[in-house]
């Protein structure tokens, strides 16, 4: 009986750091998890950059971002107003991933700082052990280990890792990029921040580090 009470506070102490994780994140960075967003939804020819600024706005940079922001109060923010709901008004045609509306609601709700840097993008500590073996363990190993090995891959382990690398599926899938299989399977792509660890530490000759 203990035990089941034991495990059910559990659950719900789980459940209720899931829900409210959303509301305070450290590890959200205007340049490296939020200008992205915009940079690559908002921002190109004919639409808010820095020429054609449309509507009045050039989303290209912070300056310009900030004219749409109230740092603080996402729902007082014109920016975030048009992209959240079932319908927004923006982007044009197609609504942004829901992690890039909670991310830019989170960045704007933690005072909408011009932030760089923070803990998960800083590249100078892009080590497997440090960075890419839990990042692995939280997103991929439930599909990806010995016994259920997607693809043929067990991530659970730098061997397995590097075997994604070289037969050159590794980015490809965490990019979402067409001729592979979006990664993590069913879900939205991986943070700005996790996927440049990725890349950098890939880039840098994967080390077993
Ligand atoms: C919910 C289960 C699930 C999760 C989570 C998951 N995968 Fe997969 N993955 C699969 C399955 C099933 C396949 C094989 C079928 C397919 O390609 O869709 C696969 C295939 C792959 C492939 C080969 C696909 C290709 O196009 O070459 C790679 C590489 C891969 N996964 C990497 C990852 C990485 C990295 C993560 C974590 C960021 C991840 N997966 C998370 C289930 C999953």
């Amino acid at each position: 009986m203990k035990i089941k009470i034991l495990l059910l506070s559990a659950i719900i102490a789980m459940l209720y750091t899931t829900c409210t994780s959303d509301a305070y994140n450290p590890d959200i960075c205007f340049q490296e998890n939020v200008l992205p967003i915009f940079v690559t939804k908002c921002s190109m020819t004919d639409c808010h950059n820095s020429t054609d600024h449309k509507g009045g706005y050039d989303l290209s940079n912070y300056d310009g971002i900030m004219q749409g922001v109230k740092a603080k109060h996402p729902l007082e923010s014109a920016v975030y107003n048009t992209i959240r709901g079932n319908n927004p008004s923006m982007p044009r045609g197609q609504k942004l991933e829901q992690k890039d509306i909670t991310y830019i609601k989170i960045w704007i709700k933690m005072g909408a700082q011009n932030s760089s840097n923070c803990k998960s993008c800083d590249t100078t500590a892009f080590t497997f052990n440090g960075r890419i073996k839990p990042l692995m363990d939280n997103w991929c190993i439930g599909c990806h280990n010995a016994t259920s090995a997607g693809g043929g891959y067990n991530l659970t382990d730098y061997n397995g890792v590097v075997s994604a690398i070289t037969n050159s599926r590794l980015l490809g899938v965490l990019n979402h990029l067409s001729g592979y299989s979006p990664m993590p399977k069913n879900t939205n792509k991986l943070a700005y921040c996790d996927i440049n660890a990725v890349t950098k530490w890939v880039n840098a000759g994967y080390p077993n580090n």
